[in-house]
């Protein structure tokens, strides 16, 4: 039996942000994290180019991989297919409220067929020996979160499901945009740790504008994990500390330049392959925070970054510009 991924923190899924190479990033950053690919639809796990979709690199470790779909038997099908390729969790998507995804009745709308979930749940655990998870909202539209919330995890947890992760907001799935409902609904901490009081034995992770890693330790207090998105995304600087004050096991690298100066021969490795090089350094133009030179950094990357030929030395060539002593000076600070 596999070992379960601790859920104390993760990086959020985010489509068209945690792809592989930002995953390849982010854990140079945290070993302890536990990250998530973007959305996978089961059709495109089923028919689409799987190779490309779902690679990862064996460095990401643990690593979730979330599906987006309802239908149980697919389903089963897809997670058996991750589990085979050697991913350490498999999430299914209950959060997403964009049209798209409730054309195809997934996502936030699942928020109203627990049964559903719980049928699709029960699929993939009799499919997989790794922890199935499920992300969702508080509740979504008129539903009322202390009812709404309560059947849910009532339903999936007897399905089997081995966490919850849970965005604490509702989605409203008419009138909003998905990008509107990651902050127009307002959050809902107290009703997480009202579940997780009711449900002691879940495992439940909170989601939701965590915006630092003392924010994090706050929610730690009630509940088992936290996930964190934008804040992780945009100011990557802040995983360093992760570890270290999470966790309490020291950091992967003293600093950000030497956590940069870890992914060059990645880049190096990737550019030969053909990749672009700004395909895999816009997830590192936040890594300077608060030094001389670090919007120099994230400019030399938007401008030359981009460049048919840039590769490794562009990149070096972007650190060039981040005063040394001062990346020393913030990381012993
Ligand atoms: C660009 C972007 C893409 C996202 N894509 C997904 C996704 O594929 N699956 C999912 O469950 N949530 C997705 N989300 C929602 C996040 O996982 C998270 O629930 C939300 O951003 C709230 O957390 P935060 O306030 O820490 O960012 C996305 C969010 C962003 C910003």
């Amino acid at each position: 039996m596999t070992s379960h991924p601790s859920h104390r923190f993760c990086i959020a899924p985010m489509m068209d942000w945690t792809d592989r190479h930002c995953r390849f990033f982010h854990r140079l950053l945290t070993r302890r994290a536990l990250i998530y690919t973007e959305m996978i639809t089961t059709g495109a796990v089923l028919h689409g180019d799987r190779a490309r979709l779902l690679a990862f690199d064996p460095g990401e470790h643990p690593v979730a991989v979330q599906l987006g779909g309802s239908d149980p038997a697919a389903l089963a099908q897809s997670a058996r297919i991750c589990a085979d390729l050697g991913y350490d969790e498999i999430n299914l998507n209950v959060g997403c409220p964009s049209d798209r995804v409730q054309d195809g009745r997934f996502g936030a709308c699942l928020m109203a067929e627990p049964a559903l979930v719980g049928e699709g749940v029960a699929a993939m655990k009799a499919a997989v020996r790794i922890p199935v998870t499920v992300k969702c909202r508080i509740g979504i539209d008129d539903q009322d979160p202390e009812a709404s919330l309560d059947a849910f995890a009532r339903t999936v947890v007897a399905a089997g499901a081995d966490a919850l992760i849970v965005h604490a907001r509702k989605a409203w799935l008419d009138g909003l945009s998905p990008r509107e409902n990651r902050h127009i609904p307002p959050l809902d901490y107290d009703r997480v740790y009202r579940l997780k009081r009711q449900n002691p034995a879940l495992e439940i992770a909170i989601n939701g504008g965590i915006a630092d890693l003392a924010a994090a330790a706050t929610h730690l207090r009630h509940v088992d994990g936290v996930m964190m998105g934008r804040a992780a995304y945009q100011d990557p600087w802040r995983l360093l500390a992760v570890d270290r004050e999470l966790f309490g096991a020291p950091a992967p690298f003293a600093t950000p330049r030497q956590a940069a100066l870890a992914l060059v021969p990645y880049i190096e490795r990737e550019v030969a392959r053909g990749t672009r090089l700004n395909a895999i350094t816009r997830h590192a133009v936040g890594l300077f925070h608060a030094v001389p030179g670090a919007r120099l950094f994230r400019r030399h990357l938007a401008t030359k970054g981009v460049k048919p030929g840039a590769g490794a030395q562009t990149f070096l060539d972007a650190l060039a510009l981040v005063r040394d002593d001062a990346d020393e000076r913030t990381a012993a600070a």
